[in-house]
C-alpha cells in the first residue's frame, strides 16, 4: 500500500475544515467553531475514496454523534486505513483568538495507529540528531544538555516549548533553572511537538503533560520527519483511570515511543492552519480569496509539502 495520494486528497479536507474553523475566530463560542470544523471535515471525508475507520476521533460514540471512534467514513472503496483527526485542534485559540490552531488527519494501513483512550500522557519530544540520546525518566536539565549536545548548541540557545499549565509549574522552574529558554504556549502540542523537527522552527525541544489523542497525531507525522516522541500515560484523576481501564490499559509506567504509536513506514498527516503556528499559517480571507496553508507529510515518501491554496470566493 502507498497512502502518499490520500495525504493530498486530504488537503481540501482539512482546508475546508480549516475556512468553517476560521469564520469563528475570537466570537468565544468554541462549541461552534468545533462543530463547524466537524462537519465541514465530515462530509468532505465521505466524498474520498477509502474505506476509513475512525480510532482517534471526538470521542466515543455515545459522546459523538460525528466522527466518533469507531465510525466509518469514506467512500468505502480500497484502501482500508485507520485514521486519526482533530478537526479542531485548539478549540480555545479559536473562540479567543489567539494562535496555533490547526485542523489535522493522520492516516495509517488498518491496525498501524494507536487506539488511545482520551486521557493525557506525559511527552517529550526531539529533533532526530536527540532521536536516541533521550530517556523520559532523566531530570530536565540532563535532557536539556543531552539535546543541546546532539544538536551542537550551548544550552543557552535551546528552547523548551511547556504548554502553560499549573501542573508544570515545577517543570518550568527546571527548565529555567537549567539555563534553557523557555517558549510557554496557550494550546497546541502536536504543532510544538513536530515544531521540534522543522528546520525553520526555534523550538528544540516539547515537554509537558498533554492530550493523548494529540500524541498519536504527532507520532504519525514524527515517524517521517525523523524525531523522536517518548509517551507515558498520566490519567489525571479516577474517570481518566476507569477510562483507560475499560479500553485494557492497566500499564501507566510503560514508555512508548513514536513507533509505538504509529507503526510501519505509510503514515500521513495533513494539517491547516487555522491560526498561525510553526507548522503553517492561518487561514486569510481577502477581498478576492481566501488563503490556506497546509503541511502534507507522507512517510512512504518521505517528503513534506508546504502548499499554499487560494480559494477565489468573489466574483
Ligand atoms: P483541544 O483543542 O482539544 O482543547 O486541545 C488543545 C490542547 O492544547 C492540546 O494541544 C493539548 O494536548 C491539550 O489541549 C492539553 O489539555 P489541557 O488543555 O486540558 O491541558
Amino acid at each position: 500500500m502507498n497512502l502518499d495520494y490520500l495525504a493530498l486528497e486530504f488537503v481540501r479536507v482539512t482546508e475546508k475544515a480549516a475556512i468553517e474553523a476560521a469564520k469563528w475566530i475570537g466570537k468565544g463560542d468554541g462549541k461552534a467553531a468545533d462543530k463547524a470544523a466537524v462537519d465541514a471535515m465530515r462530509s468532505a471525508l465521505n466524498e474520498i475514496a477509502f474505506s476509513g475507520e475512525i480510532v482517534i476521533g471526538e470521542g466515543a460514540k455515545d459522546e459523538s454523534h460525528e466522527l466518533y471512534v469507531g465510525e466509518k467514513v469514506g467512500n468505502g472503496t480500497m484502501p482500508e486505513v485507520d485514521i486519526a483527526v482533530d478537526p479542531l485542534e485548539c478549540t480555545d485559540s479559536v473562540a479567543y483568538g489567539r494562535t496555533n490552531a490547526i485542523t489535522v488527519i493522520a492516516t495509517g494501513p488498518k491496525g498501524t495507529l494507536y487506539k488511545a483512550a482520551d486521557s493525557y500522557m506525559q511527552k517529550l519530544a526531539v529533533p532526530p540528531a536527540a532521536k536516541d540520546k533521550i530517556n523520559l525518566d532523566a531530570p530536565a536539565k540532563d535532557t536539556i544538555r543531552a539535546v543541546a549536545h546532539a544538536l551542537g548548541k550551548d544550552v543557552s540557545e535551546i528552547t523548551v516549548a511547556l504548554l502553560d499549565r499549573e501542573r508544570h509549574e515545577k517543570l518550568k522552574n527546571e527548565i529555567r533553572s537549567a539555563g534553557a529558554r523557555l517558549q510557554l504556549f496557550t494550546d497546541g502540542d502536536v504543532a510544538m511537538a513536530l515544531a521540534t523537527c522543522l528546520p525553520e522552527s526555534p523550538v528544540d525541544i516539547l515537554m509537558g503533560i498533554g492530550g493523548s489523542s494529540e500524541a498519536v497525531l504527532a507520532a504519525a507525522a514524527m515517524r517521517t520527519l525523523g524525531g523522536e516522541l517518548l509517551v507515558r500515560w498520566k490519567p489525571k484523576d479516577e474517570k481518566h483511570i476507569a477510562r483507560l481501564n475499560a479500553a485494557g490499559i492497566t500499564q501507566f509506567d510503560d514508555i512508548m515511543r513514536a513507533e509505538d504509536l504509529a507503526k510501519g513506514d505509510d503514515l500521513t498527516f495533513t494539517a491547516t492552519g487555522v491560526l498561525t503556528g510553526p507548522l503553517a499559517k492561518g487561514v486569510i480571507f481577502t477581498r478576492d480569496h481566501i488563503t490556506t496553508h497546509t503541511i502534507v507529510i507522507s512517510s512512504k515518501s518521505k517528503i513534506t509539502r508546504f502548499i499554499e491554496t487560494r480559494h477565489t470566493h468573489r466574483k
